[in-house]
């Protein structure tokens, strides 16, 4: 029989206080007039839990044996997990032909590359780039010790990065020479070549969690794509200088192609490529990106390829 329990309603209250709790506990932002995508992710949840009230919930979250466990629940739930492989080809073509050829070169005699995609959801991103350094180092790989971490927030994501398995849409913009080279379908599934998976593991991670980040070392290149959207500037900014922190001086930071560092104070300038950008420590643009335009303290960042009004682009020597 079909379940006939109703969606419990959230008061303006209630929304205001697990707002709190959200954002206290993971930096997501759930502004007023989102009330409505709160209410319709959670209600599922409390239908699960066969709790009828938000007070109870919110009691549930606040004490208890079990409240780590329902913030699990909880992110599985609200969290947005969209992602493909190869998602902004020409984002990544920038990481790829701009970008790792000088790194590689400048890791000559460690042989050791350390790349981080923080907020990876399903991992396809992370799976991304360890075909992208696989195809670009070819037979040399052998010689190299190259760590792709790929770290989110929901457990429920890291399980089917895990898995290396993935359905039609998640394939949905790699060429078929890539699907060729580096999956092997097996019915409606892509299964992602295993020399790729043995580069890239998965780890939880809050991106609030600032000592869960630091105990994960340096790393040459983050990619942090299409999850800032979701905070307010504090914590943008407060996650913005833990990829400081965590960045070798002369590495890059990619954020997604629309997002925005605007007005943030954060240690970062961004250097213009003609196909894109990226972001390098203030005062490393030399060693970071040789040869490129830094443009200007962190302005806008608009789509791909556009340089930002009002930024005064200057060269690197
Ligand atoms: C839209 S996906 C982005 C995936 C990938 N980076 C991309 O651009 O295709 C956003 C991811 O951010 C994760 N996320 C949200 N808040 C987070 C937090 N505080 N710490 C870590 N991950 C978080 C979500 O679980 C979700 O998987």
């Amino acid at each position: 029989m079909a379940d006939l329990m109703k969606d419990p309603v959230m008061s303006a209250q209630q929304f205001a206080k697990l707002a709190a709790i959200i954002y206290e506990r993971s930096g997501i932002h759930f502004p007023e007039n989102k009330k409505y995508v709160l209410e319709s992710r959670l209600g599922r949840r409390l239908q699960e839990l066969e709790v009828d009230d938000y007070d109870q919930y919110i009691s549930f979250l606040s004490v208890g044996p079990y409240r780590d466990d329902e913030f699990q629940e909880m992110f599985n739930k609200i969290t947005i997990n969209e992602t493909s492989f190869f998602r902004n080809e020409p984002q990544l073509d920038v990481f790829e032909k701009q970008f790792l050829g000088r790194l590689l070169e400048s890791r000559g005699t460690s042989k050791r590359l350390r790349l981080w995609s923080a907020a990876c959801s399903t991992g396809e991103e992370p799976l991304t780039l360890a075909m992208q350094v696989h195809r670009t180092l070819g037979l040399r790989l052998m010689d190299w010790r190259v760590e792709v971490l790929g770290t989110d927030i929901s457990e429920r994501a890291l399980a089917v990065a895990a898995e290396g398995k993935y359905a039609d849409y998640a394939v949905r913009s790699t060429s078929p020479l890539i699907k060729q080279k580096y999956f092997k379908q097996d019915g409606p599934y892509w299964n992602v070549d295993p020399a790729i998976r043995q580069m890239v593991h998965f780890e939880t991670l809050n991106l609030k969690d600032r000592l869960g980040a630091k105990r994960l070392g340096k790393f040459d290149v983050i990619f942090c794509r299409n999850v800032m959207i979701y905070f307010d500037d504090a914590m943008r900014a407060q996650v913005i200088n833990m990829f400081h922190d965590q960045l070798a001086d002369d590495g890059a930071l990619f954020i997604g192609h629309s997002e925005s560092l605007r007005g943030l104070n954060v240690p970062f300038e961004q250097v213009n490529i003609p196909q894109g950008f990226v972001y390098v420590k203030k005062g490393h643009a030399k060693e970071a990106a040789p040869n490129m335009t830094v443009g200007g303290t962190l302005p806008l960042t608009p789509a791909a390829g556009t340089v930002p009004p009002g930024s005064t682009p200057r060269k690197v020597a």
